[in-house]
């Protein structure tokens, strides 16, 4: 059904990543509008979250209280990515769909590795293990410097959740590590600036995904 692990399957799989505050979720919506218009059945999905199971993680992981270890931290998410790809994401590209996703493995390196204490390709691998393998096809890494990240986050006027709260040299280290990620793997990254007009980022995305139709 979904393939030998690692194998890219039929449809399309698309994450958009970036900081808090990047603009993913406006942006998911809008890609996801467009390939609908196109006639294309879309997953529009995000991590952590996506399945039920995700949800309880979601909880833990953004609003549990009290300190959680780093290797616990990675493995929650680790968890949640392998029972979303697991039980959503390959069987809709197993159908021939366009998975939207906001954040995918990319965000673990950057978060659990840099933006923590865990070695980077560790938190890969074990994402990659949880996954099956599964990358994607692309990757819309919005990029958006930490003090217009806050603003946006502040005008908001939201409570922060754990990662939110972090301190600014957290996010930056967290920006850092998603253009570490993109410089090394150009061909699957897009990299757009997040300070555009939402219109004009769209423009580029659509232009991008539409080369993969
Ligand atoms: P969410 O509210 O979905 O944030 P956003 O709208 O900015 O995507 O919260 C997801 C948070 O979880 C975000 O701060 C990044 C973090 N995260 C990790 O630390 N590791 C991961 O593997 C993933 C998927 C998310």
């Amino acid at each position: 059904m979904s393939g030998a692990a690692g194998v890219a399957p039929a449809g399309l799989f698309i994450t958009l990543e970036g900081g808090d505050g990047s603009g993913k979720t406006t942006q998911s919506q809008l890609l996801t509008d467009w390939l609908e218009q196109r006639g294309r059945t879309v997953l529009r999905t995000r991590e952590p979250g996506g399945t039920e199971v995700g949800i309880a993680i979601r909880e833990i992981v953004l609003h549990h209280r009290g300190e959680i270890a780093p290797r616990a931290e990675a493995l929650l998410y680790a968890a949640d990515r392998a029972q979303h790809v697991a039980t959503a994401v390959r069987p809709a590209l197993a159908r021939g769909d366009v998975v939207v996703q906001d954040r995918y493995l990319d965000s673990s390196v950057a978060y659990q590795g840099a933006g923590r204490v865990l070695d980077g390709t560790e938190v890969r691998n074990l994402s990659l293990w949880a996954a099956e393998g599964l990358l994607p096809r692309l990757t819309i890494l919005l990029d958006l410097d930490e003090s217009a990240a806050r603003g946006r986050l502040d005008a908001a006027n939201k409570r922060f959740d754990r990662l939110e709260a972090e301190k600014s040299d957290f996010h930056g280290r967290v920006r850092d590590a998603f253009l570490a990620l993109a410089a090394a793997e150009p061909e699957r990254f897009l990299i757009v600036d997040a300070a555009l007009p939402v219109e004009q980022i769209a423009a580029v995305i659509r232009d991008r995904v539409a080369a993969l139709l």
